[in-house]
């Protein structure tokens, strides 16, 4: 990888606990990057706090508004691609980002969006997958679940699997104590996986349209 600083955009809804993995990663210099953006669809997400307190500026944008004036994705995906393209990013890391983008978004930033999800490729995508898996596990249809990072493409939860890691689930687990484990691994993995992106998505020359 060469030597420079790459400009992560991380979008998210909520806790922001692997956000905070990433501005770890990153202070600690484990990541050859620098997060200068964040992005997120929930006002109240805790990600905003995380963000501001370490001094990244913070965007909020809510699909809602245009909900309301009867536009749909496309129009909220348009948009939200201009606020974003102005900080240049390497790559976009979607980190707990609990909306679909569709190719309006997309094509934009071409092999440069990634995604965190809590199941392993083509295992419950969508929402709940912790839990989903969880419960699979007590009906005896899976032995163990996982998570991985994989580049978006206007499939849910599909495309290139850039990282995945097998995570146990126990006789003795809560939803809450195989949940923790969950997100501990993704803490770890999330960063194998932009550290893969930045070898091998940013090798392909960047779009003239940026
Ligand atoms: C993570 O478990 C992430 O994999 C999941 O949301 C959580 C966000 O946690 N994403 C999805 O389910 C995407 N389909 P965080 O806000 O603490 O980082």
């Amino acid at each position: 990888m060469e030597e420079r600083v790459y400009r992560l955009v991380v979008m998210i809804s909520g806790f922001g606990s692997n956000l905070q993995a990433i501005l770890d990663a990153c202070a600690e210099g484990r990541l050859p990057a620098r997060v200068v953006l964040v992005v997120s669809n929930r006002k109240d997400a805790y990600g905003l706090v995380r963000a501001q307190r370490a001094g990244v500026p913070t965007l909020y944008f809510p699909f809602k508004p245009y909900r309301d004036r009867g536009l749909d994705r496309t129009a909220y995906d348009r948009d939200l691609a201009e606020r974003i393209a102005p900080y240049h990013p390497d790559l976009i890391v979607l980190a707990g980002w609990m909306h679909i983008l569709s190719s309006a978004f997309l094509d934009r930033f071409p092999g440069r969006v990634i995604n965190l999800h809590p199941a392993l490729p083509h295992m419950f995508p969508g929402m709940n997958a912790i839990q989903q898996a969880f419960e699979a596990y007590q009906r005896g249809q899976i032995e163990y679940s996982g998570c991985m990072v994989h580049i978006v493409t206007p499939e849910v939860d599909e495309g290139p699997v850039l990282a995945q890691a097998i995570v146990p689930i126990f006789p003795h687990d809560t939803l809450e104590t195989f949940e923790e484990r969950m997100h501990q691994t993704e803490h770890r993995l999330i960063i194998e996986g932009i550290i893969r992106a930045l070898r091998t998505c940013l090798e392909t020359p960047t779009d003239p349209a940026r």
